[in-house]
């Protein structure tokens, strides 16, 4: 077939539109987040701060590992990230002045490139500002790297 000269110009513009519309996704992919079931949230509160225990799962990464599921507890008065059961992840829950309780969650695991230890976190508003904690909730968690010791 002849190809007309409008019809490579359609194509030659059809083929810089897709190459444009496909260089953020370079940038976009790693940032996208995975993410992890928080369930049984229970907050109990006294005038000397608030303990927290959950359940959290969350599924396989390329970047840290298999599947997992465990338990957490902590306060809001530790101030430190803290080992759930499975010590790969660990919790704190951060009282912050503007949305409230925020419960941040890391995850440490070899990735599927061995060796290095990736790391993953993520945080959500556990309980909005003077309202009751959610029983559950996502933690949209992200890959930040792997961490060289
Ligand atoms: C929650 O995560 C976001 C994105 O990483 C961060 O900017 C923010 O400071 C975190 N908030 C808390 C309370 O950890």
């Amino acid at each position: 077939m002849q190809l007309t000269t409008p019809l490579i110009t359609t194509l030659l513009s059809l083929i810089s539109t897709t190459t444009a519309a496909a260089l953020p996704q370079t940038t976009v992919t790693p940032g996208a987040t995975t993410p992890w079931d928080v369930s049984n949230f229970v907050l109990g509160c006294s005038p000397g701060g608030c303990t927290y225990t959950f359940d959290i799962s969350g599924p396989a990464t390329a970047d840290v590992g298999p599947t997992f599921s465990t338990s957490c507890s902590g306060s809001d008065e530790q101030q430190k990230m803290v080992p759930c059961s499975d010590t790969n992840i660990e919790s704190n829950l951060v009282p912050t002045q503007d949305v409230g309780l925020v419960l941040q969650v890391s995850r440490f695991g070899d990735g599927a490139n061995g060796g290095d230890n990736g790391y993953m976190y993520g945080n959500a508003t556990a309980a909005p500002e003077g309202e009751g904690a959610f029983a559950s909730f996502v933690v949209p968690a992200e890959f930040y790297g792997d961490i060289v010791y």
